[in-house]
């Protein structure tokens, strides 16, 4: 099996992944960071000096290369379901795909303490608005949602297991 993690900027995609994927002994991978590696330089600079454009036929190449990974968790970039290419290659083999949805409120907050830079997430109002329609994407392509307003990350972690509990190690 592979699980997909989707959600908005800061909802803990990458933080959930990384101790799901311990707890069930599978592989952890996040596209934000294979999308970097492919362009040989970071996320903000792919923005700044090729524009959104070609960072998103980046993250089509990379969801692609994720076909037939098995025994994964895959924690993706918040704008991954803007093109439901990447959402069918990332759920072939099994893919089961998780939303972690948290409030815009919760986010922001999250967003502000997080030393990650977001060229996305410039400006609270343009955010906002991408929030609001993104929020019916990710319910679209979700197979399952875990709300995680006021959860810690090991609530989130725990509830996320139960949900794939079968393959429990
Ligand atoms: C983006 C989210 C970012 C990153 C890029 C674009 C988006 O990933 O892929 O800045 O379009 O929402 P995170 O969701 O991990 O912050």
């Amino acid at each position: 099996m592979k699980i997909i993690l989707i959600g908005f900027m800061g909802s803990g995609k990458t933080s959930v992944g990384i101790q799901l994927a311990k707890n069930l002994a599978y592989d952890f991978v996040d596209t934000d960071d294979l999308v970097s590696q492919a362009a040989n330089m970071s996320i903000p600079m792919i923005f700044e000096r090729h524009g959104e454009t070609h960072f998103r036929e980046l993250e089509i190449e990379v969801a692609r290369s994720l076909r037939k990974r098995s025994n994964v968790v895959i924690a993706t970039g918040g704008g991954m379901v803007i093109n439901n290419l990447c959402i069918q290659y990332l759920t072939e083999n099994k893919g089961r795909v998780l939303y972690l949805e948290s409030s815009f409120r919760e986010i922001s907050e999250r967003v502000a303490k997080q030393a990650v830079e977001r060229p996305l997430f410039k400006d609270s109002s343009v955010a906002l608005k991408l929030y609001e329609f993104r929020k019916q994407l990710y319910r679209q392509y979700s197979d399952n949602i875990i709300y995680t307003d006021e959860m810690t990350l090991g609530e989130v972690v725990s509830k996320a297991l139960t949900l794939y509990e079968v393959h429990k190690i």
